[in-house]
């Protein structure tokens, strides 16, 4: 995507907002770039959407740019994480040829499966968790990602697209500080402990210190990556 979104800043920038209201032009189809009818200069996804809307609480903006630039916590996601993404703009095929029913089809990091059988900290007792994430265009939540605590010992918490006030993404709602699991239970471990065994993701002090080893698909454990657990 990134070279995707380097060539289209190249080809276009001249775009306004004011053009898209001519989508059946081809001539205009022509000549535009993926930021030219939502988004902006720093990515093609909303704010503003293909109505011009800003707000994070409308739906089409929602959470889009708190999982694209990146948190103290968190690295960037990618858009096919959460959905579908054309790859070329015209008539019949960008915009209008993705059914709204199918537009959020998650893949990657979001479905990432744990407790496999055969892996080092498999637990008989607990089921495998195999994510099937859904987005409900409704209430506008998005539920079972693994993302969002869909794993063994997680909370599977069900953010709202729409709300972006950090009430959602606080140490503790994905899972627990630690994990209510065999594992941490009982052993007296707290914010300032979790570094022992998951460093170097996390320091002495309870602070992230390296957001790209956070909400990857990887367990941090005694300074590896395990990427099947
Ligand atoms: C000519 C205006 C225009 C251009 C250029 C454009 N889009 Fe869109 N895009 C829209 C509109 C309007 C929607 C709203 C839903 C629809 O009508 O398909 C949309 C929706 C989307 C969606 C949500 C899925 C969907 O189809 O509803 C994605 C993702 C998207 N655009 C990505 C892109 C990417 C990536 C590019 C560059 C390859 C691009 N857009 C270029 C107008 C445009
Ligand atoms: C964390 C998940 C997530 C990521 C990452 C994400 N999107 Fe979306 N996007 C959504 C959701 C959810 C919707 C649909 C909202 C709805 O139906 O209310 C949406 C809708 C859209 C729309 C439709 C806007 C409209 O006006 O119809 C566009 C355009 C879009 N996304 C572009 C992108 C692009 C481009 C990227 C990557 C640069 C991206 N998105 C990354 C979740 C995501
Ligand atoms: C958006 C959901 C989410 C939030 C909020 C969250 N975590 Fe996590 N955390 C995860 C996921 C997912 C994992 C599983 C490992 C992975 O995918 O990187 C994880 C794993 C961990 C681990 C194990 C080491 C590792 O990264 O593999 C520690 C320690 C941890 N988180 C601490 C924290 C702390 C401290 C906070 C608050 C600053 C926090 N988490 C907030 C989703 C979250
Ligand atoms: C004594 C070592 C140790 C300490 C301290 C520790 N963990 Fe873990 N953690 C582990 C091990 C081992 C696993 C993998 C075990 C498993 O999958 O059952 C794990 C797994 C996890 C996971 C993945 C989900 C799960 O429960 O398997 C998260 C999230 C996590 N730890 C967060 C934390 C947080 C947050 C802290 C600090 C509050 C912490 N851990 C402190 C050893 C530790």
């Amino acid at each position: 995507m990134k070279t995707l979104y380097g060539i289209a800043l190249i080809i276009a920038a001249g775009m306004t907002l004011a053009s898209c209201s001519k989508l059946q032009n081809t001539s205009v189809l022509a000549t535009a770039n993926c930021s030219s009818c939502h988004g902006s200069i720093m990515n093609p996804a909303p704010p503003p959407d293909a109505a011009g809307d800003t707000s994070t609480s409308d739906p089409f903006v929602g959470a889009h740019q708190v999982h694209l630039n990146g948190s103290d916590f968190a690295s960037q996601v990618e858009c096919s994480t959460c959905h579908i993404v054309p790859t070329s703009i015209g008539p019949g095929v960008h915009p209008g040829g993705i059914s709204s029913a199918t537009l959020v089809t998650f893949s990657g990091v979001a479905m990432t499966e744990t407790n496999t059988p055969g892996t080092r900290f498999y637990d008989s007792t607990l089921a495998t968790v195999t994510p099937q994430p859904t987005f409900n265009a409704k209430t506008l939540q998005c539920s079972n990602t693994y993302c969002h605590g869909n794993f063994k010992g997680g909370n599977n918490f069900s953010p709202t697209w729409n709300v972006v006030n950090s009430s959602q993404d606080s140490c503790g709602s994905c899972h627990g500080i630690p994990p209510d699991d065999a594992t941490h239970r009982g052993k007296g471990i707290t914010l300032q402990t979790c570094y022992y065994c998951h460093s170097p993701m996390i320091g002495p002090d309870g602070v992230i210190v390296d957001n790209s080893m956070h909400v990857t698909g990887k367990l941090v454990l005694y300074g590896k990556s395990v990427s099947a657990w």
